[in-house]
């Protein structure tokens, strides 16, 4: 039977099951989304079974639709294996990196990015810059050639190598009453309202864990779904907030924010490369993670050089 459904098909059905939204999928693929939902009745009709349900607004996968979607992924990763053996043969580098990292890579990825480009200039990238949970599910969904994570899962069998510092500070307003203090202790920090990330985010887990490995309750004033809106909450002297000292890159010399020399910090921790063990990186790819081991630690210190917790400037 399946025999009968057409490449485009199995393309436009793999971007509604990924985005579980027609809209999404439609845009994601330059079509109009009647031409989308015909698409995916063609091919419901062929495989005989429901591959969607709708409850309500929500789109949810059938079991046969699940199944759909790991042939699918197969297929379409191996298309981009061959479209890379096939660069390689004909002696140019070019095909698609595909990355996914944690927020506060995005401080740094670019950078790299930048200089991998100007060596292989062929290569499109595409960078997907979300939290540490949506980095894990990309991973299990094996979405992207490489990732990017800053705090190792605990129950996943996926290849890990440590690559650069990253770690947290406890930003606050210049002008917050702690920031003259020399030392404050974290029974102190606890009585401060943070301002901290969404559900899923590693370094909301990371500040859970600081205060719950102490014995102390964290006070939250306001949940932000990005760094960049957490300073700027932060500046306006809403709350305190623990976040990484990448975040700071772009502001080396604001005057309205500062770090506080607080008990336990910085947290020292690691961004680490991953993908899955059984991964079979394109040639992309492999240049990419080669690139990373031989410049990424030095273009990165370069970069970092000035930010509080990192090499002072020379
Ligand atoms: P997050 O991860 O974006 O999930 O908070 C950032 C980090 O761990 O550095």
């Amino acid at each position: 039977m399946m025999k009968n459904a057409t490449f485009r098909q199995l393309k436009v059905f793999e971007s509604v099951a990924r985005n579980l939204n027609y809209t999404r999928a439609a845009e994601e693929l330059y079509l109009t989304q009647p031409t989308v939902s015909m698409q995916i009745k063609q091919l419901s009709e062929i495989v005989g079974q429901p591959l969607l349900e709708q409850v309500g607004k929500r789109i949810y996968l059938t079991d046969a639709g699940r199944e759909l979607l790991k042939v699918c992924r197969e297929i379409l990763d191996g298309l981009s294996r061959y479209e890379m053996y096939i660069s390689e043969m004909k002696g140019v580098r070019t095909g698609k990196l595909r990355l996914a990292v944690i927020t506060t890579a995005k401080y740094i990825v670019p950078r790299l990015l930048g200089q991998f480009c100007q060596l292989y200039p062929g290569i499109d990238v595409s960078l997907n810059v979300t939290n540490r949970e949506k980095v894990l599910q990309r991973i299990n969904e094996n979405l992207d050639d490489i990732y990017i994570l800053g705090s190792p899962p605990e129950h996943m069998d996926i290849h890990i190598e440590p690559f650069l510092e990253n770690p947290l500070i406890v930003l606050a307003s210049s002008k917050h009453i702690l920031a003259k203090e020399q030392y404050v202790s974290s029974e102190r920090l606890a009585e401060e309202k943070f301002i901290i990330r969404e559900p899923g985010s590693g370094i909301r887990l990371s500040t859970e864990n600081y205060f719950s490995e102490r014995g102390l309750k964290l006070k939250v004033k306001m949940e932000l779904g990005s760094n960049e809106a957490i300073k700027q909450a932060v500046a306006a002297e809403l709350g305190i907030a623990v976040l990484s000292a990448h975040t700071m890159a772009l502001d080396r010399n604001s005057e309205e924010l500062t770090y506080l020399n607080a008990e336990g910090f910085p947290i020292q921790r690691q961004w680490y490369i991953s993908y899955p063990h059984e991964k079979q990186q394109s040639i992309v790819a492999l240049a990419f993670l080669d690139f990373m081991q031989k410049e990424g630690n030095s273009i990165g210190k370069k970069y970092l050089q000035g930010i509080p917790s990192f090499p002072i400037a020379e």
